[in-house]
C-alpha cells in the first residue's frame, strides 16, 4: 500500500478530494464508495467547493455508503442517511436514484444485505472506495474479529466504537448496538481504496493496519492484500509507523 503523510488534516482532505475529482473527471459514471464519520468531512467540503467553483459534475456518478445504524430512520439526525444528505448530497448533483445507503429500518436485514451486494455488482462494482478507520482498527463497522472475507451483513458494534461514537448522541446508551455494514470482502472488491486518518488517537490503529500482521483483530490490516490502496495520514496519525522513523 501507498502511505502519504501530510502535515495536517486540511492537506489530507484536499489531496484525497483531488483523487476523487480525478476519478469523476476521467470517468463521469464512476461508482464511489462513501464513508461517514468526522474524518471525511474535509474531503466532502472540498468536493462541494470543486462542484460549485470548478463545475465538478456528479450527474452520472453512483454512490454506495458503507454502513448505517440498525433502527435509525433516514430522518434521524444521527443516521448516516441524514449525515450524507447534510454534509454532501444536498450540496452536489448526484441524482437521488443513484444514491445507495443501507436501510437501517428494513424488516428483513439478511434479504436487504443480499440485495445491497447485488446492487453494487449490477452497478459494475465500486471504482473508488473512501474509508476512515476506527480507533479499534475497524473499516466500515467491521469490528475486531470480523471475517476478512465478510460481505454486507448486520454487525454488533464493539464497546470501543460505542464509546467513540457516543459524542454524537445524548449518551453511550443511545448509540445503536447494531449496524448494517459492507463486509471486509465487499470493501476489498473495490478497484481503488483511499483510507484517511488524522489525529493521535488513530496512530496505533494505523500502525497495526499498515505494518501489523494481517489479522481480523484489526480489520483494516486486510487492506495490505489489496492491490491499489493509499493511506492519507496526518503526522499524528502516522506517528506510530515504523517507516515514519526511517
Ligand atoms: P471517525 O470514524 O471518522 O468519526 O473518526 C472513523 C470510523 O469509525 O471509521
Amino acid at each position: 500500500m501507498e502511505i502519504i503523510i501530510q502535515e495536517n488534516y486540511a492537506a489530507i482532505s484536499q489531496q484525497a478530494a483531488a483523487v476523487v475529482a480525478d476519478a469523476v473527471r476521467s470517468r463521469p459514471g464512476t461508482v464511489l464508495g462513501l464513508a461517514t464519520g468526522s474524518t471525511p468531512l474535509g474531503l466532502y467540503q472540498e468536493l462541494i467547493r470543486l462542484h460549485r467553483e470548478e463545475n465538478l459534475d456528479f450527474s452520472q456518478v453512483t454512490t454506495f455508503n458503507l454502513d448505517e445504524y440498525v433502527g435509525l430512520p433516514a430522518d434521524h439526525p444521527q443516521s448516516y442517511h441524514y449525515f450524507m444528505h447534510e454534509n454532501l448530497f444536498r450540496h452536489i448533483n448526484v441524482p437521488a436514484e443513484n444514491i445507495h445507503i443501507p436501510d437501517g429500518t428494513t424488516s428483513d436485514c439478511p434479504a436487504f444485505c443480499e440485495s445491497y451486494e447485488e446492487r453494487i455488482a449490477s452497478s459494475g462494482g465500486i471504482d473508488l472506495q473512501i474509508l476512515g478507520i476506527g480507533s479499534d482498527g475497524h473499516i466500515a463497522f467491521n469490528e475486531p474479529g470480523s471475517s476478512l472475507v465478510s460481505r454486507t451483513r448486520v454487525e454488533t458494534l464493539a464497546r470501543q466504537t460505542i464509546e467513540d461514537n457516543a459524542r454524537f448522541f445524548a449518551s453511550a446508551d443511545d448509540v445503536p448496538v447494531h449496524a448494517i455494514t459492507m463486509g471486509v470482502g465487499t470493501i476489498l472488491d473495490a478497484r481503488k481504496i483511499i483510507l484517511l486518518a488524522n489525529g493521535a488517537n488513530k496512530s496505533s490503529a494505523v500502525a497495526a493496519a499498515a505494518e501489523g500482521p494481517v489479522s481480523s483483530k484489526c480489520t483494516a490490516s486486510a487492506l495490505q492484500n489489496h492491490p491499489d490502496t493509499s493511506f492519507f495520514l496526518d503526522t499524528e496519525a502516522a506517528s506510530q509507523l515504523q517507516m515514519a522513523d526511517e
